[in-house]
């Protein structure tokens, strides 16, 4: 059992990081904000948010509507419902505990979920940097407005995550922050797997 913690802002590599960082260690990977994106798209089809949450079955998010920046907002609107994130926590925990290792991005993975993860990374760029990649990302899927409304929703996200009452993103007392604006993937990935080989992974 090893739990790697990755925390941090939209936008920011941990998707990326993460998924670099399983497949290196042999570990399975949980991407956290697909809960609440699985959540959110489900509010929008008309489903009350508590409901939606203690509903949600592993197959609603194998859904690449998921993905696409409406249902981020809608998504980081039902994070702030203390009954919506108590409806996830058990198989979050459930997931952290599976004896081949895990790697569970989102926001409060090291504070809340895995307090005690055996590594926990904090994962951060510029809101600048963050929503360039974002648009770069949603473009290429014929997604993306405009760069300056992808700004504006990655500031709005990240301000709502932040300033919420329950499990708000700040990095744990014991996280290991990467700032990747000024690295390249394989730059923010070789620090990443730095670290968790450090705490003893592999
Ligand atoms: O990581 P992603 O951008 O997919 O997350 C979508 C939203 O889900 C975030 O903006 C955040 O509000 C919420 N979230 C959360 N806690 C997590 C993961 C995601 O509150 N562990």
């Amino acid at each position: 059992m090893f739990c790697v913690a990755i925390d941090g802002p939209a936008a920011a590599g941990k998707g990326t990081i993460s998924r670099a960082v399983a497949q290196h260690f042999g570990f399975a990977h949980l991407d956290t904000g697909l809960l609440y994106r699985a959540v959110g798209a489900k509010t929008m089809a008309g489903v009350p948010a508590i409901k939606a949450a203690l509903a949600l079955m592993p197959g609603d998010l194998d859904n690449p509507d998921l993905r696409g920046p409406e249902v981020a907002q809608a998504a980081s609107k039902v994070a702030v419902i203390p009954e919506v994130r108590a409806a996830l926590v058990d198989f979050q925990r459930a997931f952290a505990r599976r004896s081949g290792g895990a790697v569970m991005d989102g926001r409060d993975i090291g504070t809340v979920i895995c307090p005690r993860a055996e590594a926990k990374l904090f994962v951060t760029a510029s809101a600048e940097v963050r929503a360039k990649r974002r648009f770069q990302e949603l473009a290429a899927k014929g997604l993306a407005n405009s760069l300056d409304e992808v700004l504006v929703d990655v500031k709005a996200r990240d301000d709502r995550d932040m300033n919420r009452a329950e499990a708000p993103l700040r990095p744990a007392d014991d996280a290991v922050l990467i700032d990747t604006s000024e690295l390249n993937i394989q730059e923010a990935v070789d620090m990443a797997i730095h670290v968790v080989t450090e705490r003893g992974a592999g």
